[in-house]
């Protein structure tokens, strides 16, 4: 990877939580000292050919009825045809992920995320967990990526804390730090 490192952050949010996230990891990435170029992008306005020209990937969603929201999957089916040519091979991909999370068990983050990671690996391309010892971890680390929680324990939307923010900063910060170590 010469020079610099061109990031594509592609997510849906209906109500601003997951948006919140695709912020924080925007401004981790933005912190390392390396040379970025990192673009945002609602799943509604992406297409595949914008996946051609990252480095990094990074899809994040809410967790909708235990899988990604439709808008996300709609993408990812179009780039199907991307498969067909190795388009994406060797390219590195990340995730991020919101949800009510009623019940303390995640409401289904961690399959939605396996769900994210199966469409990268399906192109070829590598997948970058999310290490325990990262800062915010403990608050909006699942191994898989950055989860942020935005439910309260009575199943009522309280947001998403700044711990979790923490984390997806960290997160962010992380998949640079990946790249640099894969193709720096
Ligand atoms: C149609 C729909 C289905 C949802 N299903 C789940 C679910 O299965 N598990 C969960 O934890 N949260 C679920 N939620 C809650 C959202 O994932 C959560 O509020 C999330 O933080 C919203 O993100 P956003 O603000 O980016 O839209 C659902 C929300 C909607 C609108």
């Amino acid at each position: 990877m010469p020079g610099t490192i061109n990031v594509l952050i592609v997510y849906h949010s209906d109500y601003g939580n997951t948006e919140k996230m695709a912020k924080a990891i925007e401004a981790g990435m933005r912190s390392s000292a390396s040379d970025t170029h990192i673009e945002l992008k609602q799943a509604v306005d992406a297409s595949p050919n914008d996946l051609l020209g990252a480095d990094i990937i990074v899809f994040g969603t809410p967790v909708h009825m235990g899988s990604m929201a439709w808008q996300m999957k709609k993408l990812i089916d179009e780039a199907a045809s991307l498969w067909m040519e190795n388009a994406l091979q060797g390219k590195l991909g990340g995730v991020f992920v919101s949800g009510g999370g009623f019940g303390g068990s995640g409401g289904g983050a961690e399959m939605t995320m396996a769900g994210l990671h199966a469409n990268f690996l399906e192109h070829g391309m590598l997948v970058a967990g999310f290490p325990k010892s990262s800062l915010g971890y403990a608050d909006g680390g699942l191994h898989w990526g950055a989860y942020a929680r935005s439910g309260s324990h009575d199943g009522m939307p309280q947001g998403i804390s700044d711990s979790q923010l923490t984390a997806a900063r960290s997160y962010g910060a992380h998949l640079i730090d990946v790249a640099e170590r894969l193709y720096g």
